[in-house]
Order: structure tokens, then sequence, then C-alpha cells
């Protein structure tokens, strides 16, 4: 098969290290096959399953559930993380060998309510995760003080969509950050900041780097694209956790995250939630019970070329942030995120100066597709996605097929 390529980039396949595919058990949001057919029509050649799942992935047979269920369906090649909680300490040898590419923690009350384990049951998990050689991973809020505001807030009545979001404010996150790199300069393991949406805590990752500890961290387009402002005008279809933040925080997230090169990996956190869970009908109503998190496979690598466009990164930053960094974070290096490994490599062909303007949700390929990038209009676009050799996609439509996608090996 040719692919012509002419006035097209050829980039090694794009790895996004933060998808909630929701299977097992929350199918009617999405699926591995739905999620990796947004992935392959959006450019993206591999992507990492978050474990709150239902049962969430806490035990090797959870696991092993997952990674059949990817097997079966999956258009593009994947991996999948396993959580830590309080129950499980002892069983993360087991998990470790089952193939999980690395674990994680939910320190703030999220979606699927996983409980965090303790202060000691962190240390603990740190050593233990560390005898592996594996990454452990944080939900970085702390969940006594979203606690807190929540209560206070709800009992003054408030109630708008940018309520819920102050009341999960930039010092959960930036706390969150500094005490788990505390915990790590202890323990020496190795740890990650999934979705860094402040530069408060993009500063806090900054000086856990200048101590030498080995912490790397990720942020999203939203953060990036958005301010706060987005939800006065969306309301809760732009609700995500952690939130949107102000221009401030924005500025010097792109400034000590992306210019001084604390943020490691761009990833999506693609989250996808019914429109009745996520309250399209009445967006600015209901904020308390509304839903968190939005799809996103789809509008990266758009999101991240309209940046590339506008002179705020390079292409090669670019790359390296969403291809290369995330596959040596986690391990999957140079097995993806390097074109050295010939005709079985991943790529990616896009057009840079695409213009594409996501008219209608519904053009995506998820099973519910609420964004606040809606409406939005980007320059740059992927063409072709081509995964161990093989178009799994080509302008937008999906040519793979169902079940030829696998899960990347790691030891
Ligand atoms: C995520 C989800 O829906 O699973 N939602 C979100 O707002 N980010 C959970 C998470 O990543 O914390
Ligand atoms: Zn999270
Ligand atoms: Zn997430």
């Amino acid at each position: 098969r040719v692919l012509d390529a002419e006035g097209n980039v050829l980039v090694p396949g794009i790895v996004d290290c933060h998808i909630h595919n929701r299977e097992p058990g929350l199918e009617y949001k999405e699926d591995w096959e739905s999620a990796t057919r947004a992935a392959a029509a959006g450019g993206v050649t591999t992507v990492v399953g978050m474990p709150n799942t239902d049962p969430v992935i806490d035990r090797p047979d959870h696991l092993e559930l997952k990674f059949e269920r990817g097997e079966a369906s999956a258009h593009v090649d994947f991996q999948s993380y396993a959580v830590v909680t309080s129950e499980n300490l002892d069983l993360i040898p087991e998990i470790d060998e089952t193939g999980a590419l690395g674990f994680k923690i939910f320190l703030g009350s999220t979606v699927g309510d996983v409980p965090p384990p303790n202060d000691g049951e962190i240390l603990e998990a740190m050593e233990r995760i560390g005898e592996t050689g594996k990454r452990l991973g944080f939900h970085e809020e702390n969940g006594e003080i979203i606690e807190h505001y929540t209560k206070r807030f709800k009992a003054d009545g408030r109630n708008e969509p940018i309520d819920h979001s102050h009341s999960r404010p930039v010092i959960a996150e930036q706390e969150a950050v500094e005490r788990m790199i505390t915990f790590a300069e202890e323990t020496d393991a190795k740890i990650h900041m999934f979705h860094v949406s402040s530069g408060s805590a993009a500063e806090a990752v900054a000086r856990g780097k200048d101590q030498g500890v080995d912490v790397t961290a990720e942020t999203t387009p939203h953060y990036l694209w958005f301010t706060e402002d987005v939800m006065h005008e969306k309301g809760n279809v732009a609700r995500v956790q952690p939130p949107i933040r102000d221009a401030e925080e924005r500025e010097t997230l792109w400034d000590v995250g992306i210019d001084q090169g604390a943020i490691d990996c761009i990833a999506t956190d693609h989250a996808p939630h019914t429109p009745t869970e996520k309250k399209v009908d009445d967006p600015f109503g209901n904020t308390w019970d509304a839903i968190s998190g939005f799809v996103g496979l789809e509008t990266e690598i758009p999101v991240m070329l309209s940046f590339v466009d506008q002179g705020r990164l390079t292409l090669e930053e670019w790359v390296r942030r969403h291809s290369t960094r995330p596959a040596q974070v986690w391990g999957m290096y140079p097995q993806k995120g390097s074109l050295q490994v010939g005709t079985d490599a991943d790529f990616t062909i896009v057009d840079p100066d695409r213009e594409w303007t996501l008219a209608d949700r519904t053009e995506l390929h998820s099973k519910n597709c609420v964004t606040p990038f809606e409406g939005e209009t980007f320059t740059g676009k992927a063409i072709a996605t081509v995964v161990r050799g093989d178009v799994v996609a080509e302008d937008g439509t999906v040519v793979g097929e169902s079940g030829y996608g696998t899960r990347v090996d790691v030891d």
C-alpha cells in the first residue's frame, strides 16, 4: 500500500498514555473498540487505559480481563495501568508479572471513587513498586482540601459550574505533587503526575526534578488551550478534574511546563460520559451532580499542531512530548515512540496546514462525544495512522480491523 505523503509530515506514532477506555464494565460510555477507533481516526497509534473501570483494575485477573477485551477488539496497540489501594499492596509483584505498564494511585476523589491509600500505605507502595522497576502515577489532588471546600460551597448555596472548579483549588494539586515528591525522595521511587493542570503544580515538578527525584509529568491539550472562562461559556460540558485554571496559571504552565521542560508528556485524559451525565441540556444547572471529564482522542493532534502553527512550540518538541517521551517514561521505547524499528514501525502522517472545525461532536468516533472543543477551529490534522506497518486509518476514516491492535509487551 502506497501512501501519498507529499507536503505532509511523517512522525513517530503518537502515544496517548492517559485514556479512560471504560472497559470492562462501563461499556455504555465507551469500550476498547470505540476508544481505539477514535484513536486510529485521530492519528494515535498507542493508548494506555486507566484502571477506574468496573471492576477496577486492582488484581491480576482484572488486568487479564482488560487485556483479553483489548486483544479481541482494539484497532491500535494498547496497555493498561493497575490501581493501588489499601487492599492490594501484597499483589503488586503479581500485577507486575501479569504485565501492567505501570501503577496508579488516586489521591483525590474522582470518577469511580477509588479510595486513596493512607500516607503510610503510599510509602509502602512506592517501595514495592520500586522493586518491580516500574513507575507509579498519581491523580494528583489532595482529597481533604477538595472535600472541605465542596462541603463549604454547598452549604453557602453556591451552584455555578465555576464553583465546582473552585472547590478543587490549585493548592490541592500543588500540595499533592509536593508531598509525593517528598515521598519519592525518601523511597527512590519513580513517580509520575497525571493531568497537571496548573503552573503552580508544574513549578513543583520542576523543583522535584532539580532535587534529583525521578518525577515525570503530563499535561493535556485542554489545560494549554482553555482558561477557566470556558466554564462561563460551556458550563458542565467543560467540567473536568483537575479543573481548567485561570489565565495566569495557564501561562506559567506554558513557561515552566513546556518552555522550560517540567512537563514530559502530552496525553488527553480522554474521559467519555453520556450527554445526560454531562448535563448538556442544562450545562449551567445541577453543578454538584454533573460528571467530570470529556473526550479528546480526535482533537489532541489538531490542538497541538495548532500550537505549532502559532509558533508556541516546535514540531520536534511536540513529537517529543506526544510520542518519544511518553514511550520512554512508561518503558515502551523504542518499541513505541521511535521510527527505528523499520517495517514494524508505528507512524502518523500529519498535514500541518489542514484547517478543520469540529462543527458537530457527532463527527467523532467515540460512543459519547461531549467535548468543550466542539465548535473550535484548528490548523493541522492527522491524515494517516500506521500501526506496525499497517494503515489503520486514512483521512479520518478507520480502515483497519477491530482486533488488530495488540498489547504492548513490557518486562
Ligand atoms: C476522569 C474520568 O471520567 O474517569 N474524569 C476527569 O474529570 N478527569 C477521571 C480522572 O481522570 O480523574
Ligand atoms: Zn485523574
Ligand atoms: Zn483521567
